[in-house]
């Protein structure tokens, strides 16, 4: 098989329409995404039935414009990579059923992809030789989720949030102030101008466990707004950011330190759209020096939803087993909207 094959990638799960090119198993030739969240804004979330129609009209253009930037045509492409889940059913429905027809007319292998994989693959494109076994921290819109990591592909989740998803709260959060949509970008900003005096509790603190919870915080933020109303009459928006980004970086950076400590990795893995946010970058990497564990995390554009990722570990599953039958037979392949990578962590060795 060649160790250089050309990897067209396609990501639609969620308000992203993206697409790249990727050779071999990490050098990305181009990425394009197309952000939908002009389209959403106004509702203070993603619609599904507008994001589906959005990739729709988006995603042939773009394809086109993935293969010029990146200088070849289809004819040069050796493998699809598609995600299959999760995320919303119906915006996955569009890339997958896009990835099957353009495999199956160009008699082309495809790989169904899991989007939380891909974001972990961010980490490699950034750094190959990262050191494995990792922790990965994966913390997105719809995610958060700490993972032990043999090798890329070889997953144990060893806890997750409970409730809301750290990029979740930050879209809430800027939702009761009035901030907008995505929230996480617009209170990282605010906080970086505000001061942390409020006691907004760190969620599951005390708990042995590796899950997190951050629904109370967001109940903590919605009261303090209100009695801040009733007592000042107006919010200090900038300290109340500040302690809210405390609170949830407090969360994510307590539960990685407790992973670190109980399993040993050689790295720690932080990917996903609220691993832009420089607050946590800062603390993760405070903790890898404490802890002295290399801490890989990936430029923002890699941390938020593209096709770079998507390729790459498509690429990469389908290098390890070329032979593997599946890669052909893929015509019956479903969306998976709730698709959880690697084995829970009290399963039994496969
Ligand atoms: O990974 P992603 O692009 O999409 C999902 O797979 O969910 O993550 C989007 C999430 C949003 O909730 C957004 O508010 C959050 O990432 N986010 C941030 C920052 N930039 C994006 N959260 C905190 N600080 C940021 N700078
Ligand atoms: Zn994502």
């Amino acid at each position: 098989m060649r160790e250089n094959i050309l990897t067209l990638g396609i990501e639609t799960s969620c308000d992203e329409t993206a697409v790249a090119i990727v050779e071999g198993r990490h050098t990305v030739l181009s990425s394009i995404v197309s952000s939908q969240t002009a389209i959403h804004a106004k509702y203070g979330g993603v619609v599904p039935e507008l994001a589906c129609r959005s990739h729709l009209e988006t995603i042939q253009p773009m394809v086109s414009e993935a293969l010029a930037k990146a200088g070849v045509t289809l004819d040069d492409i050796g493998l699809v990579a598609v995600t299959r889940g999760p995320g919303l059913v119906g915006a996955v429905l569009v890339g997958l059923s896009y990835a099957k027809s353009l495999a199956w007319g160009r008699d082309l292998p495809l790989v169904g992809v899991n989007h939380l994989e891909g974001h972990i693959m961010s980490a490699f494109i950034h750094n190959p030789g990262l050191a494995t076994p990792s922790v990965a921290l994966l913390v997105s819109g719809g995610h958060t989720e700490l993972f032990w990591m043999e090798r890329f592909g070889e997953l144990t989740r060893l806890g997750g949030t409970r409730d809301d998803a750290a990029g979740e709260a930050f879209d809430k959060g800027a939702k009761m102030l009035g901030l907008g949509y995505p929230g996480g970008p617009v209170i990282e900003k605010l906080a970086s101008e505000g001061i942390d005096k409020f006691d907004i509790p760190v969620g599951m603190a005390r708990s042995n466990t590796l899950d997190f919870s951050f629904s109370g915080v967001k109940t903590a933020v919605k009261y303090l707004v209100n009695n801040l109303r009733k007592s000042e009459g107006e919010i200090p928006v900038n300290d109340v950011c500040a302690s809210f980004q405390r609170s949830v970086i407090k969360a994510l950076e307590t539960k990685t330190g407790m992973a670190i400590e109980r399993y040993g990795p050689a790295s720690i893995i932080v990917a996903g759209g609220v691993a832009c946010n420089s607050a946590l970058r800062k603390s993760m990497h405070n903790l890898g020096e404490r802890e002295r564990v290399d801490v890989v995390i990936p430029p923002p554009r890699l941390c938020t939803d593209n096709a770079a990722m998507i390729a790459a570990a498509g690429a990469n599953l389908y290098l390890n087993n070329p032979k593997d039958k599946k890669w052909a037979d893929y015509l019956s392949m479903d969306a998976d909207p709730s698709w959880m990578p690697g084995r829970p962590l009290d399963a039994p060795e496969p």
